[in-house]
């Protein structure tokens, strides 16, 4: 596919089939989402693999919709404002190019932001500095949604002189 044509078709997936996922295939798109921006060469990603025990303590609304992987994405602390700020953005590239590498062999994922609410961050084991990205629940979509319609982006661009 098209790199444009797998970012336009990728989609927040709320469903997954019971089909899992090879841990070797996971570690490559974990792999190729290192490649991701970031400063100084600081790779401030960190991962955590959910077990079934603490999925379970999570009590989510929908258990990731059954999906047969679900990890966490932590951002790791900088030594000022500004370099923690730049960790979450080279982070979250990292997961956008985990969810289009996933994508590419059909494999979707629900992207949840409640992995950063203190009391899950607890139930994680997440140290007090670093930042949540979300937790992904991933997997074969069990029904894949259309795309919601997006802003034309000229009103989104401002020129200047
Ligand atoms: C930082 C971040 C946090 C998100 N948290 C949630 C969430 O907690 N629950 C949820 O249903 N979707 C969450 N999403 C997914 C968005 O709802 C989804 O990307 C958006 O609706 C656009 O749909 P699409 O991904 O299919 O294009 C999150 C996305 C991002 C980038």
């Amino acid at each position: 596919m098209k790199t444009i044509d797998l970012i336009k078709t990728r989609r927040s997936i709320k469903q997954f089939k019971a089909d899992s996922i090879h841990e070797d295939d996971l570690l490559n798109w974990l792999e190729a989402a290192s490649y991701a921006p970031n400063h100084r060469m600081n790779e401030p990603w960190e991962l955590l693999f959910i077990g079934p025990d603490t999925r379970a303590k999570l009590k989510h609304k929908t258990n990731f919709g059954s999906a047969p992987v679900v990890l966490a994405i932590l951002s790791k602390p900088g030594a000022t404002a500004f370099e923690r700020d730049e960790n979450v953005m080279a982070a979250a590239c990292f997961a956008q190019n985990f969810l289009l590498a996933a994508h590419e062999v059909g494999v979707g994922a629900y992207w949840a932001s409640l992995g950063a609410l203190p009391h899950n961050r607890e139930i994680l084991g997440v140290p007090q500095d670093y930042d949540v990205i979300g937790l992904f629940g991933i997997g074969y979509p069990e029904e894949v949604p259309n795309a919601k319609p997006r802003t034309p982006m000229k009103s989104k661009i401002t020129y200047l002189s």
